[in-house]
């Protein structure tokens, strides 16, 4: 595989008849690239529930589409039935996973269209609804390739780079966010080597950020989380590069199980801990951290998957929250596609967005 077939890989698309969502499915990976066809709103919501879609933008950009597809099924003759139905599927869509914002944020993008077009008929609000998830899509390969842009101003020839879950291509679109910068400092010739936490339990960090980055011909080393330390103290490590799932207004940002801990020893060795993501992931409706909901997972994610035999007895407990918040203060900047943004975030995140608006 080339570099440009990972940085421009279809992982979510529309079908050609627009009447199904069509993902590369993530759990399978990197044993075997398996497609899914997907059009019920079972489908969609089990597809978001078990992984099979992943990554924050990645399941904004297949809400959009999966909400058109659904729509096209609503069998109503007038708007407020259309547009019951239509609310009950957005909800349900919604309930699948509650951290990344950019699930919420689109299905929201794609209310508006149908309720501000509510005297046009469905088949004009259909075309928009279309229309719009094209647009989310687009709108996230621009906001990913810029993000990357800014990222490589971070970076130098030969720097070693630490990554915790998957944030490239799988996880959005194109070039990604986290691995954004070390995809476009391949494609410049600068060479980065990639440190990549395995990610337990779920091992998004070794299923698929190490098939990118080794795909594309980059430079990765794969470790298991509790390695983080060593490596940095043998000086292997000159930053941490992260994605996130949402961004409160005081810069406190919800990613990965494990992120938070990255981000403390980053503090004590003295690296930079950055942290990348689009205006989508970022929610000025949260004040802080505090106020960001960490999705709950079963037991057997951390007891049984991936074993032969259960690792445990089946009367342990077993505590599973899929992401956690890292404090403002641990980090040292957030990459967006509008900027750099730094300390203190709580004014410099509205200053950036407000500015950027007008
Ligand atoms: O549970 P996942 O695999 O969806 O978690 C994904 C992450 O934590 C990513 O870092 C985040 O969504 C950013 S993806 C660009």
């Amino acid at each position: 595989m080339s570099l440009k077939s990972v940085t421009h890989i279809d992982n979510v698309k529309l079908s050609e008849d627009g009447n199904s969502v069509i993902i590369i499915d993530q759990t399978k990976l990197p044993n075997r690239t398996e497609y899914l066809d997907l059009r019920t709103a079972k489908d969609i919501y089990d597809a978001i529930f078990h992984l099979k879609v992943r990554g924050a933008p990645a399941i904004g950009i297949f809400a959009g589409y999966g909400m058109y597809v659904l729509a096209k099924n609503i069998k109503a003759d007038n708007f407020d039935d259309f547009y019951s139905e239509f609310s009950k599927l957005k909800e349900y869509i919604n309930s699948s996973r509650p951290t990344a914002v950019n699930l919420s944020h689109a299905l929201e993008r794609m209310d508006k269209i149908v309720f501000e077009n509510r005297d046009n008929g469905i088949d004009v609000i259909l075309q928009l609804m279309f229309e719009e998830s094209k647009k989310i899509h687009e709108e996230d390969i621009a906001m990913c390739k810029a993000i990357s842009e800014y990222g490589l101003t971070l970076v130098k020839e030969g720097d070693g780079i630490l990554t915790h879950c998957n944030a490239g291509p799988l996880a959005t679109s194109r070039y990604g966010t986290g691995l954004g910068t070390l995809f476009l400092a391949k494609e410049r010739g600068i060479e980065l080597k990639a440190f990549c936490d395995e990610t337990r339990p779920l091992l998004q960090g070794a299923r698929l950020t190490t098939y990118e980055l080794q795909k594309a011909g980059i430079d990765c080393t794969l470790i298991c989380d509790n390695m983080a330390s060593i490596v940095m103290k043998e000086g292997k490590i000159n930053a941490c590069f992260v994605g996130c799932d949402r961004v409160a207004a005081n810069g406190d940002v919800a990613n990965k199980i494990g992120t938070s801990g990255v981000a403390i020893l980053a503090k004590h060795y003295g690296i930079p801990f950055y942290v990348f993501c689009p205006s989508s992931t970022i929610d000025f409706n949260c004040e802080t951290g505090a106020d960001i909901k960490i999705e709950q997972r079963a037991p057997e994610e951390i007891k049984e998957k991936f074993y032969v035999e259960p690792m445990a007895l089946p009367e342990v407990k077993c505590y599973n929250p899929a992401f956690d918040v890292t404090d403002n203060e641990l980090v040292t900047a957030i990459v967006t596609e509008k900027g750099i943004c730094r300390s203190p975030y709580k004014e410099n995140l509205a200053t950036l967005f407000k500015e950027t608006e007008k």
